[in-house]
């Protein structure tokens, strides 16, 4: 397999591909992968004849004083991991490339980009929308995978690619986790053996809104009060929101009858996790 480094040979690629196998799948990643990418390219490869897979590290969407130049870098195992699945476009491109100098145009998902994350990471939906509309256009392709586990970054695409009309489908993938519950993640590299411990409090929290909805638990605030508590039996952690909302508009939901997103944020030392679970509306039930 050949990494390929330039816009226009990635595009040709992309475009003879499609021609040839007519449907090509598009998993976008910041590399350092895992079970949970894995998880994206598969279901790429089960869906589309031809799929492409992209690691870029984006700077665009990390803050000042984020973690952009210690983000794991792991281009090695990652191309292994990517040929074992079969795939045989994967564009990594430099920083240049992406953004020649004076790149001045930006998506922004206006009422999305201030929402969870974007709350506490200004211009970081920001980040990801360009992005990934670069990427789009550079790959063109019909269907694009992301993971539940980014669940705004998820709405945020989705209505960008519906207010843009993009002409890909956005398939989501459910969130794939350590066998004791942690969301896997690129960052959880970062967390040393006590703090990888303490990571867990964030499941343990949305399986307790979990439970509490399960018995009839409607109303918002209680929920929260409820993941809040769990978050006090480990002071370690430093919570960073705990939220309700709708899960297209990400606005806050008092009561969850018609289903909603439970997002939770928390810096476990210096390393900010997130992980969220989807509460069905009454009347669904849930898949396992
Ligand atoms: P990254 O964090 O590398 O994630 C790439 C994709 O993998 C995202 O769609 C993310 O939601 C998904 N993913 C990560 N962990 C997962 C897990 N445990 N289970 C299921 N899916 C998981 O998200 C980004 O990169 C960037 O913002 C990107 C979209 C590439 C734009 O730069």
């Amino acid at each position: 397999m050949k990494i390929i480094n330039s816009i226009d040979q990635m595009r040709a690629l992309c475009r003879a591909a499609r021609t040839n196998e007519q449907r090509l799948g598009f998993v976008p990643t910041m590399g350092a992968l895992h079970a949970g990418h894995l998880a994206l390219v598969r279901a790429a490869r089960a869906q589309c004849p031809a799929t492409a897979v992209s690691i870029f590290v984006n700077p665009t969407q990390f803050g000042p004083n984020e973690d952009f130049a210690k983000y794991p870098r792991t281009l090695e195992g990652d191309q292994k991991m990517i040929e074992a699945e079969g795939i045989s476009l994967l564009f990594v491109p430099t920083v240049e490339e992406m953004y020649p100098p004076g790149a001045a145009t930006f998506v922004n998902v206006e009422g999305l980009n201030d929402k969870l994350c974007g709350r506490s990471r200004p211009g970081h939906f920001r980040g990801v929308a360009t992005v990934v509309a670069k990427l789009f256009h550079i790959v063109e392709p019909d269907v694009a995978y992301f993971g539940q586990k980014d669940a705004a970054q998820v709405a945020v695409i989705r209505k960008m690619v519906r207010d843009l009309a993009f002409p890909l489908e956005i398939v989501v993938i459910p969130t794939v986790r350590e066998t004791d519950g942690l969301a896997m993640s690129s960052r959880n590299a970062y967390l040393n053996p006590s703090e990888r411990k303490q990571a867990l409090v964030l499941y343990r929290a949305l399986c307790r809104v979990q439970t509490l909805a399960d018995q009839g638990e409607r109303a918002a605030r209680q929920l929260i009060e409820a993941a809040k508590n769990v978050f006090r039996d480990e002071p370690a952690v430093r919570l960073d929101y705990v939220e309700i909302v709708n899960q297209e508009t990400l606005e806050p939901v008092n009561d969850v009858s018609q289903g909603a997103l439970v997002a939770v944020a928390a810096f476990v030392g210096s390393t900010r996790l997130i992980d969220n679970i989807v509460l069905l509306g009454t009347g669904h039930t849930r898949i396992a």
